[in-house]
C-alpha cells in the first residue's frame, strides 16, 4: 500500500515535469526557446530548486478542458538560490495551452509574491503566455488583477523582475510592465496589447509581430523593456548578474563585492576626456568606466533615450546607480524619454538603498513643437520630483555643461544632493553665451554699428563670467572644483561619509509625481 502511495507521488511529480508533453517541446526547441524547467535551471544555482504546487490543476470544464488537464497547470512556480542569496521564481510552460493563465495557476504565481514579501526576496518571473486562458473567462481575468494586486504591493519592497521569453499578450505584459526590469530575447520574444491580427481589423494598420513588439522594438521605441538578449540563456545570464547588483528587499544593503581596483587609484585619462571647445562630444561611458570598480557597468535601457545613460556599478564594491548625460547622443539634452527612464531609474534606486551618483554635461532640455505637445514639461518634472525626493545617498559631478533648468533637475544641491562636485571644464548658466546675449543684448545688437563686433565681445564677457565652477562654487552650490584624475577617490570617501545617511519625507501616504 505504502508503495503504491509512493507510486502515485512519482508518477504525478514525472507527470507534473512532462508539461504539455514531447512534441510541444520539440517545437518549442525548434524555435530557439528553451523549456520552462530548462529556463528554471539556467536561473538557479544548480540543484537549488524547491517546487512548489506541482500538482494544482484547473477547475475548468467548459470547452472540452476537461479533457486537457495538465499536472500543475502549465505554471513552474517555487524558489531557489542565484549566487547563494534566495530568491522566489515562476515559469510559465508555453507547452500547456500556451502558457495561458487559469484562476488555478494564477493563485500559484499569487502564493510565491506573498512569500517574497512576507520573507524579503526578488521576484522573477520567466513569461511566455499567450495571456488570459480564454476558456476561463472573468475568472482567469480575475486571477490577472489578484497579480497586478501583488506587484503593486510588493513594489519598492523586494525587486521584481521579469523575462519575456516568447509571445506574450493581453494580460501578460500588464503584470511585467509593473516589475522593475524587463528581459526581452532577440526574434523570439514579443509583447503587445492586441496583436497585429486584431490591430489590422480595428485600424487597417499593417504590421509584423517583430516590428510591433519584438525586442528590439521595446527596447528602442517604447522603452517597455530594460534589456535584450541574444537568446533563452543569455537572458538568464543577464539577469543573474543584474541580482547581483541589487539588494533582496528595500530594507537589505546590496551585498558588496571584493574587488582589487584600489579605491586611491587616480586616473589622469580623465583629464583629457571632456574636449575643450563645450560643442565637442565624447562619450560619458568613457568616464563611467575609468571611475567604476574594475570597469564594470551594467547599463540598463542602453538601446533607449541614449541621450541620458543609467545603470549599476560599484564603488568599493558597493554598489552605486548612474545616472549621466550622454553627449555623445543629442548633446546629452533631457527630452521625454529621456526624463522618464532616468526618473525611473533614480526612483528604484532610491527605493532599494542605492546610492545615487550623477554625471551632468546637460545642455538644457530640448526645444520644439513635438516635444512641448508631448508633455515635456509634465515629463521633464518627473526627473525633478524623482530627485528632490530621493533620501539616498546623492553625489553630483557636474563634467562640463549644467544650463538652465536641466542644472536644477539634474541632482542639484537644491534637491537636497549631498555632495556636488565640478570639473574645472564646468559651465553653470541659465543658458549658452549666444542664446544669452541674443536675448539680453537684443536690442544693443540691433542698434550697433557693428553688431558682429558687439556680438563677440558680449559672448565672451557672457563666458568668462558663466563658462566655469566657480559662481556657483562660490556661493555653495559646487563643495568643491575637482581635477578629474581624482574622480574616483573623491566619490569613494563621500560615499563612506555618507553612509550612514538619515533623511525623511514630510509624513504623508504617497506623493503625486506629474504622471
Ligand atoms: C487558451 C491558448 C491561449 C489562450 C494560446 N493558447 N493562447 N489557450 N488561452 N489565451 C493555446 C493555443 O490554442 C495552442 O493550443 C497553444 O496555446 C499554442 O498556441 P499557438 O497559437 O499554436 O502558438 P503561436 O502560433 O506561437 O501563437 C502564440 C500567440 C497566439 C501569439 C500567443 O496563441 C495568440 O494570439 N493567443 C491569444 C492571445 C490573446 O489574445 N490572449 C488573450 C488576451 S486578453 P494547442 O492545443 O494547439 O497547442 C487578456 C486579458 C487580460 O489577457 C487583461 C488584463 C489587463
Amino acid at each position: 500500500m505504502a508503495l503504491n502511495r509512493f507510486d502515485e507521488v512519482r508518477r504525478r511529480h514525472a507527470a507534473a515535469r512532462e508539461g504539455g508533453g514531447e512534441t510541444r517541446r520539440a517545437k518549442q526547441h525548434k524555435e530557439g526557446k528553451l523549456s520552462a524547467r530548462e529556463r528554471i535551471d539556467l536561473l538557479l544555482d544548480e540543484g537549488t530548486f524547491e517546487e512548489l504546487d506541482a500538482f494544482v490543476r484547473h477547475r475548468c470544464r467548459d470547452f472540452g478542458m476537461d479533457e486537457q488537464v495538465y499536472e500543475g497547470d502549465g505554471f513552474i512556480t517555487g524558489w531557489g538560490y542565484v549566487n547563494q542569496r534566495l530568491v522566489y521564481v515562476f515559469a510559465q510552460d508555453f507547452t500547456v495551452l500556451g502558457g495561458s493563465l487559469s484562476e488555478t495557476n494564477a493563485r500559484k504565481i499569487v502564493k510565491v509574491m506573498d512569500l517574497a514579501l512576507k520573507n524579503g526576496a526578488p521576484v522573477v518571473g520567466l513569461n511566455d503566455s499567450g495571456g488570459a486562458r480564454i476558456q476561463e473567462g472573468v475568472l482567469s481575468l480575475g486571477g490577472y488583477a489578484d497579480i497586478f494586486l501583488r506587484n503593486t504591493l510588493a513594489s519598492g519592497v523586494v525587486p521584481q523582475i521579469s523575462a519575456i521569453l516568447g509571445p506574450c499578450a493581453g494580460g501578460a505584459v500588464y503584470s511585467p510592465a509593473i516589475t522593475d526590469f524587463v528581459f526581452m530575447v532577440d526574434q523570439t520574444s514579443y509583447m503587445f496589447v492586441t496583436g497585429p491580427e486584431v490591430i489590422k481589423t480595428v485600424t487597417h494598420e499593417e504590421v509584423t509581430k517583430e516590428e510591433l513588439g519584438g525586442g528590439m522594438t521595446h527596447n528602442e521605441k517604447s522603452g517597455v523593456a530594460h534589456f535584450l538578449a541574444a537568446d533563452d540563456a543569455d537572458c538568464l545570464r543577464q539577469l543573474r548578474r543584474l541580482l547581483s547588483f541589487l539588494p533582496s528587499n528595500n530594507r537589505d544593503e546590496a551585498p558588496r563585492k571584493a574587488t582589487s581596483d584600489s579605491p586611491d587609484r587616480r586616473d589622469s585619462a580623465l583629464d583629457s576626456i571632456v574636449p575643450e571647445q563645450s560643442n565637442v562630444p565624447y562619450d560619458i561611458k568613457d568616464v563611467i568606466a575609468l571611475v567604476v570598480d574594475d570597469a564594470d557597468f551594467l547599463e540598463i535601457h542602453e538601446h533607449y533615450a541614449r541621450n541620458i545613460v543609467v545603470g549599476f556599478a560599484r564603488l568599493d564594491g558597493r554598489t552605486v546607480g548612474i545616472v549621466a548625460n550622454q553627449p555623445n547622443f543629442l548633446a546629452g539634452c533631457l527630452d521625454i524619454d529621456s526624463s522618464v527612464k532616468g526618473a525611473r531609474f533614480v526612483r528604484f534606486c532610491d527605493a532599494f538603498n542605492i546610492p545615487i551618483i550623477t554625471f551632468e554635461d546637460v545642455p538644457g532640455f530640448l526645444p520644439g513643437v513635438q516635444q512641448e505637445f508631448g508633455g515635456i514639461i509634465r515629463h521633464g518634472a518627473k526627473l525633478l520630483y524623482a530627485y528632490a525626493e530621493a533620501t539616498v545617498p546623492k553625489i553630483t559631478v557636474i563634467t562640463r555643461k549644467a544650463y538652465g533648468g536641466a542644472y536644477c533637475v539634474m541632482g542639484s544641491k537644491h534637491l537636497r544632493t549631498d555632495i556636488n562636485l565640478a570639473y574645472p571644464t564646468a559651465e553653470i548658466a541659465v543658458m549658452g553665451a549666444e542664446g544669452a546675449v541674443s536675448i539680453v543684448y537684443r536690442r544693443e545688437l540691433a542698434e550697433s554699428a557693428t553688431p558682429e563686433q558687439t556680438r563677440a565681445e558680449k559672448v565672451q564677457e557672457f563666458k568668462d563670467r558663466f563658462a566655469n565652477p566657480f559662481v556657483a562654487a562660490e556661493h555653495g552650490f559646487i563643495d568643491d572644483v575637482i581635477e578629474p584624475r581624482d574622480t574616483r577617490p573623491r566619490l569613494i570617501r563621500a560615499l563612506k561619509m555618507l553612509e550612514n545617511k538619515v533623511d525623511t519625507m514630510p509624513r504623508k501616504k504617497h506623493g503625486n509625481i506629474p504622471l
